[in-house]
């Protein structure tokens, strides 16, 4: 049997995590490619007669969902939702994670609070024994720019600016910049956690460290489920 692609893996671990939705639920979708491969899960199992509704982390999600057949409703008149699923940058053995890497970790990280349940999924290249190999994007105010780029070197990491294809600053959906921030291997992420929080202007940061509860990886062999134990 041919060894599956990143993509197929990445395919394999949303299909785990749709097939945990349940008519009537309000279901958070991700961003980015894995998350990709859940909304094409959902719209089928829709397609088949799940009655669901769905709020989006990103405006590209939201008009991938639409387009696919979900329903999507506003989520600034939802309190709270069933499910998110979304994808990571990294995640460790206790489902710690970076995310941001599409730069909507803001909306994601209220969104996966807002869920009573949060499944992360991805393939098996995100597994890492300890967060750091790649940056902790942070979505900052504009105008705070240099004031926290300051502020993060003054701790050790490296921010860099975030850049769109044409040369300008990456906005986000909120019109605000990316500072993508090189810590090398974070050994107190909750410290770090706590820190990026503090600081004024900063608006989100992609460590995730108590919203996932289970992951599901894709990989070589087939799909593995990971839980949270506390
Ligand atoms: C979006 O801002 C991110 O948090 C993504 O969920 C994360 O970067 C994973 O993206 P891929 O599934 O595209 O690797």
């Amino acid at each position: 049997m041919a060894t599956p692609s990143i993509e197929d893996r990445k395919h394999a671990a949303a299909e785990a995590a749709v097939a945990e939705v349940a008519s009537g639920m309000i279901v958070g979708l991700g961003t980015g490619t894995t998350a990709a491969h859940a909304i094409a899960a959902l719209a089928a199992r829709v397609s088949a007669g799940l009655a669901v509704d769905a709020v989006a982390t990103s405006h590209r999600t939201a008009e991938a969902a639409r387009a696919a057949g979900i329903r999507v409703i506003d989520f600034a008149n939802v309190a709270a939702i069933d499910l998110c699923i979304d994808g990571v940058d990294e995640i460790d053995p206790q489902l710690r994670a970076i995310k941001g890497a599409g730069g909507a970790m803001l909306c994601e990280k209220i969104v996966a609070s807002a869920a009573a349940r949060m499944i992360a999924i991805a393939d098996s290249s995100k597994d890492v024994a300890q967060l750091g190999a790649k940056p902790v994007p942070v979505e900052i105010l504009p105008f705070a720019q240099a004031f926290l780029e300051r502020r993060i070197e003054r701790l050790g990491g490296v921010p860099s600016l975030r850049m769109a294809a044409d040369g300008a600053a990456f906005r986000t959906d909120q019109n605000n910049m990316v500072l993508d921030c090189a810590f090398g291997p974070i050994a107190d992420p909750d410290a770090l956690a706590t820190f990026l929080s503090n600081l004024p202007g900063l608006l989100g940061h992609g460590l995730f460290l108590r919203e996932i509860d289970t992951i599901y990886l894709g990989t070589e062999v087939g799909v593995t489920r990971r839980d949270r134990r506390f």
